[in-house]
C-alpha cells in the first residue's frame, strides 16, 4: 500500500513521524490517536503556497470542525491560518488558539442568538445563512452599538461527486441562500443600519476528489460577485469554502494537490476579478485535505472469532471514528506490530460498540491476526476525535501529537468520572 512520506515501516513496525506506532501505544495505552504536527504543517504551506503564487491577497482559513484540538489550531495559528467557525465553540477555541478574530469567519445555517452576540462582542464577520437571520443580526449588532461585518452563504445548486450526507451546495440543500436570489439578499443587506455586506461565500461539499466542482462553484461566485460590485456592494473577501478530498483508497483514489486546485480554479478567479473590476482577498476554508492523513488511529486486537466470516474485535469502534459507520467511508488499515507481514486473511475489523453497525473497516486482507496486536487506522485525523462521542459509556481516548523528535499528550484520556462529571441528582432522588 502506498503511504504518505510521514509514514513508514521498519522492522516490522509502522512508524509515524519517526516514532514507532508500538512504542507510542505501550507508552500511552490503546485506542490512541497520533497525530503528526509537521504533516498538517506541510500541507498548510503547499496551500498557500499555490494560491499565493497566483494572486498576493489570500487567506487559509482551517476549518475546525475537522480537527478542534487547541495543539492543531494553534501550529496553524502559528502559520498564519485563520478559521471557518461553525458554533460559539469553535469561535473560542479559534480565539484560544491564537486566530486573529479578523481572520475568522461565522459559518452555520442555524446559530442562535448568542452565536450572534458573540461574533459581534469579538468583531467576528458572520456568513448570513437566511434574511430571518441578517435581520436578527442586525438587531444584536445595533443593541451592541456595533456594525456586523457579513458575507451571505451562498447556495450555487451544483451536483458533486461525494457522499450525499456531505454534499452542502445542492439545490436541496438546507445551507445558504439560493443563487438567483442572492442580489435582493445585499438589497437587502444594504439597507440594515447595523450590517455591513463585505463578502460573499459558499461551500459546496466535502471529499470531493475533482477539481472541477470547485472550477463551476468558482464560475457562479465570480458571476455573482460582479453582479454585487455593480449593486454598490464592496467586495472585501471572496470564500470559496472547503478544500480538496484526500485519497482514502490509497492505492487507487486520485489524489489532487492544491497546486491542481489552484491551476484549474485561479484563472477563473482572476478573470472573474478583472471583469468585477475588484481586488478582495480570496479566502478557502480547507479541513479535510489539512489534517486527515496526519493522523492515525491505534487500536488494539481484543478478540478474534471465526463466524460467518472473521471479526478481528478491538478497542476503538464508531464511538472514537464514526466516519466508516456513518457514511460507509473507507480507511486504510495496517497491521502495526506485523506491517511487512503478509496479507493472508480476510478480517472485519469490528469495534466494541453494542451495535452491528459498528465496523471499522469490512473484508480487508491482512495478517492472521491474534490478541494484542495493534491495528493503525489511517487517515483518522479530519471528523474522527472531532465527531467521537461516549457512547457506551466509553471515555474517550487520548491524543499524542508529534513535532520532531518530539512527542507529547495534546488531549488526556477521558475517565469514568469524566463520564459522569457533567450529570447532577434530581431533588427526588437524593
Ligand atoms: N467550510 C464549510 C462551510 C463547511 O461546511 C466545511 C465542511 C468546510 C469548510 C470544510 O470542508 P473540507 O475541506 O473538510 O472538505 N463529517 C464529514 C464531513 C463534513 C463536512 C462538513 N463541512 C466527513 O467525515 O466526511
Amino acid at each position: 500500500m502506498k503511504l504518505p512520506p510521514h509514514l513508514s515501516i521498519k522492522g516490522g513496525h509502522l512508524y509515524i513521524g519517526g516514532h514507532d506506532c508500538i512504542a507510542l501505544a505501550e507508552k500511552y495505552g490503546t485506542p490512541l490517536y497520533v497525530t503528526s504536527e509537521d504533516r498538517i504543517c506541510e500541507h498548510f504551506r503547499d496551500y498557500q503556497k499555490a494560491l499565493s503564487a497566483r494572486y498576493n491577497k489570500v487567506q487559509v482559513l482551517f476549518a475546525a470542525k475537522a480537527n478542534g484540538n487547541l495543539a492543531v489550531m494553534r501550529a496553524l495559528a502559528q502559520l498564519g491560518a485563520g478559521a471557518d467557525v461553525f458554533s460559539s465553540g469553535e469561535l473560542a477555541l479559534a480565539l484560544e488558539a491564537g486566530m486573529p478574530a479578523k481572520k475568522l469567519l461565522f459559518n452555520g445555517s442555524s446559530k442562535t442568538h448568542n452565536d450572534l452576540a458573540l461574533a459581534v462582542q469579538h468583531g467576528v464577520k458572520v456568513s448570513v445563512d437566511s434574511l430571518d437571520e441578517l435581520h436578527q443580526l442586525d438587531a444584536v449588532a445595533r443593541k451592541a452599538g456595533k456594525v456586523a461585518e457579513i458575507s451571505f452563504r451562498v447556495n450555487p445548486a451544483l451536483e458533486v461527486p461525494t457522499h450525499p450526507k456531505i454534499a452542502t451546495g445542492l439545490a436541496t440543500s438546507k445551507f445558504g441562500i439560493p443563487h438567483e436570489r442572492i442580489p435582493a439578499a445585499y438589497r437587502e443587506a444594504l439597507a440594515c443600519k447595523n450590517v455591513k455586506p463585505v463578502g460573499i461565500h459558499c461551500h459546496i461539499g466535502s471529499q470531493i476528489l475533482d477539481v472541477v466542482p470547485f472550477v463551476k462553484a468558482a464560475e457562479v461566485m465570480v458571476r455573482i460577485a460582479k453582479e454585487l460590485s455593480e449593486m454598490g456592494v464592496k467586495l472585501e473577501f471572496l470564500d470559496l469554502g472547503g478544500g480538496l478530498g484526500i485519497p482514502y483508497h490509497h492505492d487507487t483514489d486520485p489524489a489532487p494537490s492544491p497546486e491542481d486546485y489552484a491551476k484549474a480554479v485561479m484563472p477563473v478567479f482572476l478573470a472573474g476579478m478583472k471583469a468585477a473590476g475588484i481586488i478582495p482577498e480570496l479566502w478557502i476554508e480547507p479541513g479535510r485535505f489539512l489534517v486527515a492523513d496526519s493522523t492515525v488511529l491505534l487500536t488494539r486486537v481484543n478478540s478474534t472469532k471465526a463466524a460467518h466470516k472473521r471479526f478481528a474485535n478491538v478497542d476503538a469502534g464508531f464511538n472514537l471514528l464514526i466516519r466508516p459507520a456513518m457514511y460507509d467511508a473507507y480507511h486504510e488499515v495496517i497491521v502495526a506490530n506485523r506491517a511487512d507481514a503478509s496479507l493472508t486473511t480476510e478480517y472485519t475489523v469490528t469495534g466494541p460498540i453494542c451495535e452491528t453497525g459498528d465496523i471499522l473497516a469490512p473484508d480487508r486482507k491482512l495478517p492472521e491476526l491474534a490478541a494484542g496486536d495493534l491495528i493503525a487506522v489511517l487517515d483518522a485525523g479530519a471528523y474522527g476525535y472531532a465527531m467521537s462521542s461516549q457512547y457506551n459509556g466509553r471515555p474517550r481516548c487520548p491524543e499524542v501529537l508529534i513535532h520532531g523528535k518530539d512527542v507529547a499528550l495534546m488531549r488526556r484520556s477521558e475517565t469514568l468520572a469524566d463520564l459522569t462529571g457533567t450529570m447532577l441528582r434530581p431533588p427526588w432522588q437524593r
